[in-house]
């Protein structure tokens, strides 16, 4: 249980907040790639209205909406060889934020700025900073700059804070429950398939700081510590991922704050199915998750679906002053405590958990991850390719496929 002053610290995320500002000390994905072209993009990202743009030369900008000279929204602009040009009267602006044409004026006051952002692309997505200079470095996870991967970012807009998102990757009982008891009860009453993997029971878990996150383990009933499940485990990777996978798929669920109360949730996949040769792959494919049916009820037949209505029932902040935990609860426990660290650090004017500024170790930074999921990553990634939100990947049955399932189109019924 909080006290709402500590609710307040940990869910706001705006400009001037405590954990906006803790926030602001990483680089954070603002829109996949693939939906840049162009044209300017409008985005809103930790209560801030942004521009996003990527010019002629090719480089990616992230300006705020409002043009200086009279407030103009600019993602009506025009997107120049180099920079962006306000479609009012003609400001042209490049990505560090120096205004260099003001057409109409007699002479270009050369002081005119717009506030921007560092920003930068890298394995289909456009990331930005919005932190104190200097930035450090974007860091390279090892999902990112695989070469011998095929991708694909799913996405949804979530009408709650982005903490209830976060806790939840540090709650493993709620996987046999919410994904299996409740998955086969909704399953039973709609006539389709009930899942098995994912009932298995949970006789131990476990929660290891490390320098990204978190390391979670689990032994599930049946298995040892000897397991990948518990020896190697898989990251909350600090603040704002949980990576997730097994048997060649590989996962970061990212939940981007939009502001407090809106959440931009990412289903960033790799795959690497063995033996498959894969085909090229020159822009990484994006799509939506649908989350209501066309009544408007929650889609509850797949785990993100079911973990989403989860959260949102906790409210558009849920009231932390209100909740029972328990010693099922160990692991949000830890993840609080670690955001409350990290708060004070930034406070003391220090980089706080994982930032990274050594070009070396951002070579690449492999992450801790499970290979052998469940004691059946074969049952368990068909699971992740019928029963999560990838299920609406455009490359769902290619994927299928691929994985050595058959025919996907039989299970093609959602
Ligand atoms: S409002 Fe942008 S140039 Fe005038
Ligand atoms: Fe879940």
């Amino acid at each position: 249980m909080l006290t709402t002053e500590e609710n307040e610290r940990l869910t706001r995320v705006g400009p001037g907040t405590p954990m906006g500002n803790l926030l602001r000390r990483y680089w954070m994905p603002i829109m996949p790639s693939s939906e840049l072209d162009r044209k300017a993009v409008p985005r809103r990202l930790l209560g801030e209205d942004l521009v996003v743009f990527r010019d002629g030369d090719g480089v990616v900008g992230v300006v705020e909406k409002h043009c200086p000279h009279r407030r103009a929204d600019l993602s009506v602009a025009v997107v120049e060889q180099s920079g962006i040009r306000c479609g009012y009267h003609g400001w042209r602006f490049v990505q560090d934020g120096r205004c260099v044409e003001q057409p109409a004026e007699p002479r270009l006051n050369p002081t005119m700025r717009i506030g921007a952002y560092p920003a930068q692309e890298l394995g289909g997505l456009v990331f930005v900073y919005m932190g104190p200079l200097p930035a450090p470095l974007l860091p390279r996870f090892d999902m990112f700059v695989w070469g011998d991967v095929l991708r694909d970012i799913g996405q949804a807009r979530l009408d709650f804070n982005w903490l209830q998102a976060m806790e939840n990757s540090v709650d493993p009982y709620h996987v046999e429950w919410l994904h299996a008891h409740f998955m086969n009860f909704w399953r039973r009453l709609d006539g389709t398939e009930e899942v098995e993997i994912l009932a298995k029971k949970h006789a131990r878990v476990g929660f290891d700081p490390f320098e990204y996150g978190i390391i979670k383990r689990r032994v599930l009933v049946g298995q040892t510590e000897e397991d990948d499940d518990w020896k190697v485990g898989h990251p909350l990777v600090f603040p704002l991922m949980l990576r997730v996978g097994g048997g060649g798929v590989d996962q970061f669920q990212i939940r981007v704050p939009i502001d407090d109360t809106t959440t931009w949730h990412i289903w960033y996949t790799t795959y690497r199915p063995e033996g498959a040769l894969l085909p090229a792959q020159p822009v990484v494919p994006s799509y939506e998750v649908p989350l209501r049916d066309a009544q408007g009820n929650w889609i509850l037949d797949f785990a993100d679906g079911q973990d989403i209505a989860a959260w949102a029932g906790q409210g558009p902040i849920a009231d932390r002053t209100k909740e029972h935990l328990g010693a099922s609860d160990r692991g949000v426990v830890m993840f609080r405590q670690m955001l409350r660290d990290q708060l004070d650090r930034v406070e003391a004017g220090l980089d706080p958990l994982g930032v990274v500024r050594d070009a070396d170790i951002n070579a690449r930074i492999d992450l801790p991850m499970e290979k052998d999921k469940y004691g059946d990553s074969k049952a368990f990634v068909r699971q992740l390719l019928t029963s999560q939100a990838i299920r609406y990947s455009p490359q769902q049955p290619l994927l299928y496929s691929l994985f050595g399932y058959g025919d996907a189109a039989a299970v093609r019924d959602w």
